[in-house]
């Protein structure tokens, strides 16, 4: 185990169980707040998923500020209407309920609605000033895709152009509490089910090889996840009210948020964030398409790592659910190991109905320098990766995954 000096944080407080979404209205009463804000978007409210909540806090007396106007890859503008939305009502704490998007604004509400600082002068690594810490609003958190983990992240990701994001992050980002419900995911449509939560699976893998913060805790959360998502991963996908595989999949996709918060994620992602901006390919899509061409790169420095996390599926009996047992198995050296990692995510991947080549949405090698230049832009993320990427490894990796 990897025992150097480290720091860890994380939210203070995790409720994981069906139906606790309520606890909510028990925690505000607590608190005795009674203008809460739900930040959300229009997919959720339509569905009803709010209206049992909503109910009853009508019946505790509470006024109910319902802010639906969130949408996927949340922009500038969106986030200061919600701002805005929030010290118009006067509201006294925050309910984010929705897939990272809606937790993400949520998270910037909690912290711009009495903060003096802009919201374009937050952006960055902690550049929010102290002093808004004390005018913080309570927020509470509860995700409705097992993916991003943003529920246990202390970073809000914000659209800024027509390509491009840009992130906050700062420790006061970190929710009161994360409610995990897997009430609220039984709606999810299988292919956002299936991209979600191989975006989680590569949090997961990222954290455990990241190469500065690596630390003891994020390497024992990502092995958890890692076996809790890929048990679960195809139940969720075609059996969607299987309620105990849709909660597996929220507290996978919870401990791999706690442990990429901590040791953060690289190339995977690094080179999925451009495809997301120039082609609006789902944020976990982008990451199942590069990852195996990513993970084979990388498997020259990677290789005991990708081969332990094999080990730990192997040992608690999910490969052989997916793959034929072969004779050798345990013979087979490190790097047949991590190679036989690598088989198993793209196997799973086709498994699941996601595509698995960039040209199935529509791109063609043309595009491959653009997207190899600004995948090379995302410096913050390539940092972490255990191999050093070049433009021309960038070029390779798209190239193979065409
Ligand atoms: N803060 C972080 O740490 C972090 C990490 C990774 C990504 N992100 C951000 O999170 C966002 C992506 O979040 P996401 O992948 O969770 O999706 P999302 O919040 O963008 O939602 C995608 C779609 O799924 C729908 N949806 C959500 N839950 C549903 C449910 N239970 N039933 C039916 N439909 C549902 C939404 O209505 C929406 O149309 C991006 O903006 C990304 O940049 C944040
Ligand atoms: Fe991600």
């Amino acid at each position: 185990m990897n025992m150097a000096n480290f720091q860890f944080s994380t939210t203070p407080k995790i409720i994981s169980s069906a139906g606790s979404l309520m606890q909510a209205i028990d925690w505000l009463e607590k608190n005795k707040l009674n203008k809460p804000m739900i930040v959300t978007d229009a997919g959720i409210v339509s569905l009803g998923l709010l209206a049992p909540l909503e109910e009853r806090m009508l019946q505790n007396n509470k006024s109910v500020y319902i802010f639906d106007q969130v949408q996927a890859d949340p922009s500038v503008e969106i986030v200061t209407q919600a701002i805005d939305f929030a010290r118009n009502n006067g509201i006294d704490s925050v309910l984010g309920i929705g897939g990272g998007s809606s937790l993400d604004v949520a998270k910037l509400v909690a912290i711009q609605t009495h903060n003096s600082q802009t919201l374009e002068a937050i952006f960055g690594v902690e550049v929010i000033q102290s002093s808004a810490a004390c005018s913080k609003l309570p927020l509470i958190l509860a995700p409705t895709t097992a993916g991003t983990g943003s529920e246990v992240t202390a970073v809000a990701i914000v659209t800024t152009g027509n390509t491009t994001k840009a992130g906050i992050v700062s420790e006061m980002l970190y929710p009161d509490i994360a409610i995990l419900d897997a009430q609220l995911t039984l709606s999810l449509p299988s292919s956002v089910t299936a991209a979600t939560g191989i975006d989680a699976m590569v949090h997961a893998i990222e954290a455990f090889t990241s190469k500065i913060k690596k630390n003891p805790y994020s390497d024992m959360l990502a092995k958890q996840a890692l076996l809790l998502l890929t048990k679960n991963i195809e139940t969720a996908t075609f059996s969607p009210s299987d309620i105990s595989a849709r909660q597996a999949m929220l507290l996978g996709a919870c401990l791999a948020g706690q442990a990429f918060a901590n040791a953060p994620v690289g190339a995977i992602h690094a080179l999925a964030y451009p495809l997301g901006g120039h082609f609006h390919i789902p944020h976990g899509l982008s990451n199942a398409l590069v990852m195996p061409h990513v993970m084979r790169f990388n498997a020259t420095a990677a290789a005991d790592m990708y081969a332990e996390l094999y080990t730990c599926l192997q040992q608690s009996g999910v490969v052989f659910e997916h793959l034929e047992r072969t004779d050798n198995t345990r013979k087979q050296t490190t790097e047949q190991q991590a190679e036989a990692f690598i088989t198993f995510l793209f196997s799973l991947v086709t498994k699941l109905g996601l595509p698995t080549k960039l040209r199935e949405l529509g791109i063609t090698k043309a595009d491959i320098d653009t997207l190899s230049i600004d995948a090379m832009k995302q410096t913050r993320l390539l940092v972490n990766n255990p191999k050093e990427v070049s433009l021309e490894d960038a070029m390779s990796i798209y190239q193979q995954a065409l």
